[in-house]
């Protein structure tokens, strides 16, 4: 029977040391963009800042053309950028961003065959409460997953903590999209839950050094029901109650834990 462990490629410090480069593309790009992201902006502006930040670094986008890199077909931008009740995959285009909204932004590059991906939401100006906390209880799921990490536990260890977390306060827990591994493609084995799985089983895998994977906790005010919009890409609750997304790309080393998308 396949397993979620089989076919991980652990990898090198010294590969990880070349990821590390990849991902520091990925933050510079997340920090332009966090300082850019003010009322009156367009998703759109902030995609071609994006595009400008990580070509001026000498690295390539993994969305772009996204999933089979055929001319005029695939993801037609560089960054996903989903605002409010958007969870993922939001096309950047011509929104606005207005003060109040929550606003993921998602980058993945590759740069010398190495790639990094990591996703922040931002809040804008004035953020009414509820949103606040829903953007926050997502920044704290995954600060507490990547400070569990150590070898030799399981992943369904860290994504309990995920789960309690998000069931203690409230929030729905989106459960159709989840973390990947990674290295010199943006998806590779093993998938990665978010949330609570049978210890043991299928999904399950047990960490390792050299491991490095993308997590990515997803929350919603709402149930965590999903809808894919006509565009094809983006990705909105059900119930269009607001959602948040965090992401690091993470490398599990013999002493614990090593955030490679850390500003
Ligand atoms: N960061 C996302 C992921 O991990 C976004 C990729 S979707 C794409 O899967 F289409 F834009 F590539
Ligand atoms: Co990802």
């Amino acid at each position: 029977m396949k397993q979620n462990r089989d076919s991980i490629i652990l990898k090198t410090a010294d590969q990880i040391e070349r990821m590390r480069r990849a991902c520091r593309v990925v933050v510079a790009v997340l920090d332009r963009c966090e300082q850019a992201c003010r009322p009156g902006v367009t998703t759109g502006e902030l995609d071609d800042l994006a595009h400008e930040t990580f070509t001026g670094l000498g690295a390539t986008g993994l969305f772009y053309g996204y999933p089979d890199y055929q001319p005029g077909r695939g993801y037609p931008r560089h960054t996903c950028i989903s605002v409010n009740e958007e969870i993922v995959h939001g096309i950047p285009g011509d929104r606005i961003i207005r003060e109040g909204d929550i606003v993921s932004i998602d980058c993945g590059v590759r740069l010398d065959g190495w790639c990094g991906d990591s996703a922040r939401t931002i809040l804008v100006g004035a953020v009414a409460p509820e949103a606040r906390r829903l953007v926050e209880t997502t920044t704290r799921c995954l600060e507490e997953a990547i400070a569990a990490i150590r070898p030799g536990l399981r992943w369904s260890d860290v994504g309990l903590i995920m789960e309690r977390l998000a069931v203690r306060e409230r929030l729905g827990i989106i459960r159709e999209y989840v973390g990947h591994g990674i290295g010199r493609a943006m998806h590779e084995a093993p998938k990665v839950p978010n949330y609570a799985i049978t210890p043991g089983g299928r999904e399950d895998f047990i960490l390792r050094p050299g491991l490095v994977i993308a997590i990515e906790p997803m929350l919603t005010l709402g149930r965590g029901q999903t809808l894919t919009l006509r565009d094809g890409w983006t990705v909105v609750t059900k119930d269009r109650k607001f959602a948040a997304h965090q992401e690091h790309t993470v490398a599990v080393s013999a002493a614990g834990v090593d955030v490679l998308t850390r500003s």
